[in-house]
Formats: structure tokens, C-alpha cells, sequence
């Protein structure tokens, strides 16, 4: 091992039988940059690769254990040799090393805990994607900014910084999932710790050699991590809080004045009671203008889009039902269809997180 007297910087890379495109890719480095390559049993003789580099560090775990697990084996490492700040990025050539030092300066300039080498803003591209995985990287962006707060526009991105904060709390609070779903975990993590993120534009290059070790167990990993860990089951707990309040205000009002006028009430309670548990609770986390007017005119879009669910839900209704669905059904269809997009609408535009 090297000693990282002074080091202030260290770039961890995850390997999994890159012979090829570690042996292009290490010729790039400066021979002062600190490298630790996490291997996890790769049998295409990444050993002798690194052993010809004195500044490479390598740790051998033996079998895969997956990405972002053996990433954070690589940032334990960095921060017992004294890492001010610990780069990581993948081992195939997707991430460019040019991009280190405008990265690290980025970093320090802004005080960030967390950049993200983004392929999805001004600025950044993808050069290395099949359209089958270009859609997959798509959609699970799309997907955290639904699910989730920060309004990062490419959480899942592995070429990052960390400062040592952000590395330190991470070895404190590790991931719990060890494959790619880890890294928007570590996106979440460290939002939610109130650390500073950023992302700063990259262009992802195409795949020396060899195959993407993403699997389809890990991208169904990623959408449970999604659905379990995100906003979307707190709406539906709002939505469904709103029909008891409803119900309840109509059991209460309807005996007192004219039924019609007491439904109407009672709509517009649970209207107002779902947009305050929306605001204090399913998207608390967000950073959200939060002052009256803002917070009025939210309200206002909130009213709109339960109008047009409703409209949804009705028309969906009627044209299943011309169709010969069963009622039951096609209410239920026109339900789930009002309720997506109302999801969407108060995900994405309603309360929409001012990070970005
Ligand atoms: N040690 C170890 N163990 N390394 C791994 C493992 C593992 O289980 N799985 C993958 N790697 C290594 C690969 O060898 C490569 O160097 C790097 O991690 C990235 O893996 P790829 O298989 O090339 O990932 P990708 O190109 O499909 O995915 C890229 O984009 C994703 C987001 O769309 C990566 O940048 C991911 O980090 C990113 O989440
Ligand atoms: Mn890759």
C-alpha cells in the first residue's frame, strides 16, 4: 500500500473484468494521482495492471458484491490514506479522466460535498449509449425526480466527487444496497443530511471494451428501491386520508344543509387537508419557495389538477363503459389513470424542488 502522507485527493475506480479497458485507461493517469481499484475476483489478470503502477492501490474482495458496495470498500480506503476529497468513476472508459481536475476545482470552488459528473444538463451528453440503454438511464432519472427529493438531473451518474464530510458520513450511514440502486441512495443520503450537491456536465463516452455488468435484477432492484423508499407511497396515504375526510365532512354536513351543496364542502375539505399533509409531509423535504404567494398559487395549481383528475377519472369512465367494460372496472381504471397523472402533475410541476 501507498502512503497517502498529504494526499488531498484519491480516485476510487470499481473493476469487474476490465483487463482491457483498465490497461488504455491507467496510461492516462498523472503518475502522482492516487488510484484504488476496487476488484471483485475479475479473472482477466488485473493484477499485473496494477501492479506495474505504484501510485495503484488494489483491493481484492474475490466475488461481485456489487458496485456501489465495493465503492464505498474503495472510499474507506481513501479516507484511512487521508482523502480531502475522493473521486470515483468507472473502470470501461465511459468517464473521461480529462475531466478530474476541472471536477476537483469545481468541487472545492463551491464548497460541494457531492458532484455529479451529469450527462443530463447544459452541457453534458452521452456519446456510449444503446437506445435500449439510453432509455433504461432515462428513465431511472425520470424516475428519481418523481420519487424522490433534490431534483438532481442525473442521480445515478458514478462519476462523482466527495469531500471528505460527505465520504465520512457515508462510511457512518453506508447504503444498503450494494448494487447500482446505491448510488441514488447516496444521492439521497447526503441531500437529506443537508450536505451540498451539484452536478457539473459530462460527456459519457462509449465503452472501451467488453459488456455493461447492469443486470436486469439490478435495474428491478432500483424500481422497488423507487416505489418503496420514495414519495409515491405518501400520496397515496394523503389521497386516501382525503376520501375519509371527505366522507367524514358529508356524514356531518349532509343532515344540516342541502346534500349537493354539503358534498361540495366536503370536496373541497379533503382538497385542502391533502394539500397541507402534501406540503408539510409527502414533499416537506423540497426546497420550495414557501412563502404565502408561492404557497397560494400551489394550492391554486393543486385545486386545478384535482378538477381534472376528476375529469379524468370521468371521462376515462364513460369510455370504457360505452366500450362494454364493466362499471366497476372502468371507474377503477379511471381512478388509477386520474391518479398517475395527478401524481405526476404535483411531482413535477406543483411541487417542484427549487434545487434545480
Ligand atoms: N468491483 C466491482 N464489483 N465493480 C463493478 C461491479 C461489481 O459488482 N459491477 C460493475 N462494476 C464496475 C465495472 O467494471 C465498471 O468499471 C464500473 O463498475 C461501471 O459498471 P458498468 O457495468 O460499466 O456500468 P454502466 O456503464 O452500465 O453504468 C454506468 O451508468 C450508470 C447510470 O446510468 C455507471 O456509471 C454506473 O455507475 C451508473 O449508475
Ligand atoms: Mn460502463
Amino acid at each position: 500500500m501507498f502512503s497517502f502522507n498529504m494526499v488531498s485527493s484519491c480516485i476510487v475506480i470499481p473493476v469487474l473484468n476490465e483487463h482491457d479497458n483498465l490497461k488504455m485507461m491507467l496510461q492516462t493517469f498523472h503518475s502522482d494521482a492516487h488510484l484504488i481499484l476496487v476488484d471483485d475476483g475479475s479473472t482477466d489478470g488485473v493484477e499485473e495492471i496494477a501492479a506495474k503502477y505504484p501510485n495503484v492501490l488494489l483491493i481484492e474482495r474475490g466475488r461481485a458484491s456489487g458496485l456501489v458496495s465495493a465503492i464505498m470498500d474503495g472510499m474507506k480506503e481513501a479516507l484511512k490514506g487521508g482523502a480531502d476529497y475522493i473521486i470515483t468513476m468507472d473502470g470501461d472508459g465511459q468517464h473521461d479522466p480529462l475531466y478530474i481536475d476541472d471536477i476537483l476545482e469545481f468541487a472545492k470552488g463551491e464548497g460541494a460535498d457531492l458532484v455529479i459528473g451529469s450527462r443530463y444538463v447544459k452541457g453534458g451528453g452521452t456519446q456510449g449509449f444503446t437506445p435500449p440503454r439510453r432509455e433504461i438511464s432515462r428513465v431511472a432519472n425520470y424516475f428519481y425526480r418523481i420519487s424522490f427529493d433534490g431534483g438532481i438531473n442525473d442521480a445515478t451518474s458514478g462519476f462523482r466527487v466527495y469531500s471528505r464530510r460527505a465520504a465520512e458520513y457515508l462510511v457512518r450511514n453506508p447504503p444498503l444496497r450494494g448494487s447500482y440502486a446505491g448510488q441514488v441512495e447516496i444521492v439521497n443520503e447526503l441531500y437529506r443530511a443537508g450536505m451540498k450537491v451539484k452536478e457539473f456536465p459530462i460527456t459519457f463516452r462509449r465503452r472501451m471494451s467488453g459488456d455493461s455488468k447492469l443486470s436486469w435484477a439490478d435495474i428491478f432492484d432500483y424500481f422497488i428501491y423507487t416505489l418503496v423508499s420514495g414519495n409515491l407511497w405518501k400520496y397515496i396515504l394523503v389521497g386516501a386520508s382525503g376520501a375519509i375526510i371527505n366522507e367524514l365532512f358529508l356524514f356531518l354536513l349532509a343532515p344540516r344543509i342541502w346534500f349537493p351543496v354539503a358534498d361540495i364542502i366536503a370536496i373541497e375539505v379533503s382538497i385542502t387537508t391533502n394539500f397541507m399533509f402534501n406540503e408539510r409531509w409527502t414533499f416537506w423535504r423540497r426546497k420550495l419557495d414557501r412563502g404565502l404567494r408561492r404557497t397560494v398559487t400551489r394550492f391554486y395549481l393543486h385545486n386545478a389538477s384535482s378538477v381534472l383528475g376528476l375529469s379524468v377519472n370521468f371521462i376515462v369512465f364513460i369510455g370504457l363503459a360505452l366500450l362494454g367494460s364493466n362499471l366497476l372496472l372502468a371507474n377503477l381504471v379511471g381512478i388509477v389513470v386520474a391518479f398517475s397523472i395527478r401524481y405526476l402533475m404535483s411531482s413535477q410541476v406543483i411541487w417542484v424542488d427549487g434545487h434545480r
